[in-house]
């Protein structure tokens, strides 16, 4: 098992040092201490510091993320946490915020995130070892199989049935991306690349629900608004997983560069009263418009522990009967002409 660095202040360290005795822990008393221990040692799993106990300022922070030096789920202790995740934000990574005095419930439930994060980030590490000595698959691509395979698995224990549902919703991409495609319609060009990243990418959409307590995805009743704010970050942690150094294989970046823009725009809505940033019309980019519409059908046409499934008929009355207003009307009709390939999808 892999350790925790604690760059904090001597009683923030004793404190949670000793609220969890189950984990392993480096002390580190400075930045350059910091930087020398993430390049010797290879078991650390997630660093939690604070800023001002390391007197670090917010600029000099920014400068050693963007070197990549960090790059591990990072928790920070902070006074005032609010001010400093806007100022911070998402734009960095794995980055969260706990606020001080933290309670010991709160910081369990972050560095479980964080954990289970860098159980990901793992996973794509040894994808990159891969692909780095291996030459593109049939499809032109360098994502490997297996970490797709290890992915999917990992995200099935933490959400009951949702392997079955991204694996789907890769084969739906196919389907109404060709079509689409073959369309040629202004506005909704793909190229073959494109469309090969997309079916790739696509069963990623949900992977940020890795860091969504199982408890609050397999819960058999409706979700309270707190709850449901919750799984609503499934999108940014998404966004937030699928960082990678820009030296990594070109074609591999761009497929994950899609993934992202999937992720992003698979809750948005076309009249803007999606999430996460409640964009509306074409600027949800194609690729998320298009899942959106995938991502629905497959969620209203299968059980959920909190709702019975809706027959295929049902299912495109809907999409028809939301086309305009939560998705794209072209895709709509697009994805209702494929339907016999989709509900052929279905039942298998
Ligand atoms: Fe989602
Ligand atoms: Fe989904």
């Amino acid at each position: 098992m892999g350790k925790i660095v604690l760059s904090v202040s001597p009683r923030d360290e004793k404190t949670i040092s000793r609220m969890f005795p189950s984990f392993e822990f480096y002390s580190v008393a400075s930045v350059s201490h910091l930087q020398s221990l993430l390049i010797e040692q290879n078991d650390i799993l997630l660093v939690i510091m604070d800023l001002k106990a390391l007197g670090v300022e917010e600029n000099s922070f920014r400068e050693l993320i963007r070197s990549r030096s960090l790059n591990l789920p990072i928790l920070i202790l902070a006074d005032d946490e609010e001010k400093l995740e806007k100022d911070l934000s998402f734009d960095f990574g794995m980055i969260d915020f706990i606020g001080k005095p933290f309670d010991k419930w709160i910081l369990n439930e972050k560095i479980e995130v964080c954990l289970r994060m860098r159980t990901v980030m793992l996973i794509f590490e040894k994808d990159r070892s891969l692909r780095k000595n291996k030459r593109p698959n049939a499809n032109g691509n360098f994502f490997q199989e297996s970490t797709i395979n290890e992915l999917m698995d990992l995200l099935e224990t933490n959400n009951d049935n949702l392997m079955v549902h991204l694996r789907r919703t890769s084969r739906m991409m196919r389907i109404l991306g060709s079509k689409v495609q073959s369309l040629h319609l202004a506005g909704y060009g793909i190229s073959s690349k494109e469309l090969e990243r997309m079916v790739i990418a696509a069963p990623l959409h949900d992977i940020g629900k890795i860091c969504i307590p199982k408890s609050i995805l397999d819960k058999p009743g409706k979700l309270t608004a707190e709850e449901f704010n919750l799984v609503k970050q499934h999108v940014l942690y998404g966004v937030a997983i699928l960082q990678f150094p820009k030296d990594d294989v070109p074609e591999f970046l761009e497929t994950m560069k899609m993934a992202k823009v999937i992720i992003c725009g698979h809750h948005e809505r076309y009249d803007g009263s999606g999430y996460p940033y409640g964009i509306k019309g074409r600027d949800i980019p194609l690729a998320g418009r298009m899942m959106a519409v995938i991502d629905v059908y497959d969620a209203l046409t299968n059980e959920r522990p909190y709702k019975h499934a809706m027959r295929h008929e049902e299912a495109m009355e809907y999409l028809k009967a939301n086309s305009g207003s939560h998705f794209d009307l072209v895709i709509t009709d697009v994805f209702v002409s494929v339907q016999d390939q989709i509900l052929l999808l279905s039942v298998q």
